[in-house]
């Protein structure tokens, strides 16, 4: 009973331990690794497996074909810009690190490690992703909002929205995508602005598929109907709820861009590039009302002043013209009393030498008289004259006239 109870043990034992050496001897596989690497960064595809003081052996295939075999020591890479980390593979280590990763990278890897006890193997999926990097937003002629992302991978997703949001109409939009030689793709959207009182926020989003990061920019245009001689306030607020933003202030005029100041919320410094020309309240700004003040306007402040909002993916951008109607009045008034001083002088200039000729005439003519000769030559004389001052002053008045008629 005793021996048979032993032989049944041993039995047991015996088969237990063909059990567990069919169990190391197998291929051990491990769940699929996803990988999503960035474009054009190194990325590093995991491989690990039981540490082991023997001899190690590993290849790493791309879909079914070898791309990299590690032997005893000696590793033999298929492609320049494929490596392992040759410290590490005595740690239980094979990770495959490739180099400046491109679009073509993606796709199903895999690592295959033989050591004395067993084999190893580990899928990897690779995608990889070119994040958004930018986005801009602009008015382009006709009435278009334009906003656009480049250099993208895969397609991103666009949505217009406006603020305050519209009802019954939503934003209609021609929204293009393209792809470059290196498979990264450029999304543009174009926009109708709408036809509305309000000051219209017009509002782009641009999210990536895997990450889901979501990029915002903004843009308000507006206008502004402005005094000579006073100060302006130019209203400019911040986007809700971001922090560490830059503010820049930009005037443009006649096609030519000029900065007035950066200011950047972190370090709450205020850089001036246009000397006296606009200030901020710097305690405005640390609550995010961005606000130009222009101390003294003048005929050379009038145009388009940009306030821009930067910050981690959000951009926002408001556009204000600055218009001088009522000053535009007094220069035209001033002008027109200056025109009319000007009348008043060639009529004067006109009629004061005729006033001297008549005088004169009426004295030589009683003079002729005296003497016997016909005044006719000096009739024609006066003819003359009076046709020069006819032609003369109808040039002169014209515009005078025309305005007056303007005018009033
Ligand atoms: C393998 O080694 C590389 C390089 O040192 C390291 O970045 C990676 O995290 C290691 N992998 C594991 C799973 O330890
Ligand atoms: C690794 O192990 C497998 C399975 O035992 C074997 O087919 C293959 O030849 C081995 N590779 C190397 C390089 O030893
Ligand atoms: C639009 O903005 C301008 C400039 O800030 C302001 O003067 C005007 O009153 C605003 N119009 C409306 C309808 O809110
Ligand atoms: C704030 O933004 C600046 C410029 O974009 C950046 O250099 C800085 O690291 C940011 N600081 C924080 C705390 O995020």
């Amino acid at each position: 009973m005793q021996l048979l109870s032993i032989s049944k043990k041993s039995v047991f034992f015996t088969l237990f331990g063909i059990f567990l050496m069919i169990q190391s001897h197998r291929q051990s596989k491990i769940p699929d690794a996803h990988v999503t690497c960035i474009y054009s960064e190194d990325c590093i595809l995991p491989c690990t497996f039981p540490p082991s003081l023997e001899g190690v052996v590993f290849q790493w295939y791309k879909q079914e074909t070898l791309i990299f075999s590690f032997l005893e020591d000696k590793d033999e890479s298929v492609h320049s810009d494929i490596s392992v980390f040759t410290d590490e593979v005595s740690h239980g280590n094979a990770s495959l690190l490739l180099e400046d990763s491109s679009i073509r990278s993606r796709g199903q890897y895999k690592c295959v490690v033989n050591t004395t006890k067993s084999v190893w193997e580990s899928n990897v999926i690779v995608k990889v992703e070119a994040p958004i990097s930018g986005i801009t937003i602009g008015v382009i002629p006709t009435q278009h909002v334009q906003c656009s992302s480049h250099g993208v991978y895969p397609a991103p997703l666009l949505k217009w929205s406006t603020d305050p949001s519209l009802a019954r109409t939503s934003p209609q939009a021609v929204t293009r995508m393209s792809a470059d030689s290196n498979d990264l793709f450029s999304i543009v959207s174009t926009l109708k602005k709408m036809s509305t009182n309000l000051n219209l926020t017009y509002i782009c989003s641009i999210t990536s598929k895997y990450s889901l990061q979501s990029w915002r920019a903004s843009l308000l245009q507006t206008e502004m109907t402005v005094h000579f001689g006073q100060h302006l306030v130019i209203p400019c607020m911040a986007p809700k709820n971001i922090k560490n933003l830059t503010l820049t202030w930009t005037f443009i005029s006649m096609n030519t861009h000029t900065d007035i100041l950066t200011y950047y919320s972190e370090t709450q410094r205020i850089q001036y590039y246009w000397a006296d020309q606009g200030e901020l309240d710097l305690y405005k700004a640390l609550m995010g009302d961005g606000s130009l003040y222009l101390k003294y306007l003048g005929s050379k402040h009038s145009g388009t002043y940009v306030c821009t909002f930067t910050g981690f993916q959000v951009i926002h951008i408001v556009q204000t013209l600055v218009k001088n109607n009522v000053a535009k009045a007094i220069s035209q008034a001033d002008s027109s009393g200056f025109k009319l001083w000007m009348a008043a002088l060639i009529v004067a200039a006109v009629a004061l030498p005729c006033v001297i000729y008549c005088i004169y005439n009426k004295c030589k003519v009683s003079q002729l008289k005296h003497y016997g000769q016909d005044p006719q030559q000096d009739t024609e004389m006066q003819a003359m004259h009076k046709d020069n001052s006819v032609e003369d002053l109808p040039t002169e008045n014209k515009p005078l006239a025309e305005y007056n008629n303007e005018d009033l």
